[in-house]
């Protein structure tokens, strides 16, 4: 599957813009990851892009998301490893994160929206004026933005990353695409 036909099916299936914004955000820091290790930036790049297609559709059967996701893409061929990311970074038991990509798409995702929210709380309003310290600062405030799980977040360490450098790959990979953002 290319970029532009995952593309494309995030938005056919996907109502909500902010949504569709927030896997743009985690394709940006998935790519960026994977540049910094060494890794597939197309591959996790595609994981990140489409890992909560089946959203709006699970978002009630919590213990689906990402199943359902595996099921609409397992027919068109996508790369299996893509498919095993996906289907285990919402941190289900029975498919925990293991995986050098796995284990990033896992906390990419709530990392993301503390850096949304840090960003909007920013005098800035953008993505732009935001470092790598404020989001810290943020990071340790624990009532802010309470919805990224701080514990999810912290599990980038058995990439080999520290908290901070995790925090600066993905910021700088989202700045990249702040304009699709519009942040
Ligand atoms: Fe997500």
């Amino acid at each position: 599957m290319t970029r532009g036909e995952a593309y494309n099916l995030v938005v056919q299936s996907t109502k909500n813009r902010n949504l569709v914004k927030h896997m743009l955000a985690v394709e940006a820091g998935m790519r960026a990851l994977a540049e910094r290790l060494g890794e597939e930036p197309d591959i996790w790049g595609l994981a990140g892009l489409l890992h909560d297609l089946d959203y709006e559709e699970t978002k009630n059967n919590f213990p689906r998301h990402g199943f359902v996701t595996r099921e609409k893409l397992l027919p068109l061929g996508v790369d299996e490893k893509i498919l095993d990311a996906i289907v285990s970074h919402p941190g289900h038991p029975e498919h925990f994160p293991r995986t050098p990509m796995e284990i990033a798409l896992y906390s990419v995702d709530p990392l993301t929206g503390l850096i949304v929210a840090s960003a909007l709380m920013h005098p800035t309003k953008s993505l732009e004026g935001v470092t790598t310290e404020f989001i810290l600062k943020r990071f340790k405030e624990k009532r802010f933005a309470a919805g990224a799980n701080r514990e999810q977040i912290r599990y980038c360490e058995k990439l080999g990353l520290s908290l901070k450098e995790f925090i600066e790959i993905v910021l700088n990979g989202m700045k990249e695409v702040s304009d699709e953002l519009e942040l």
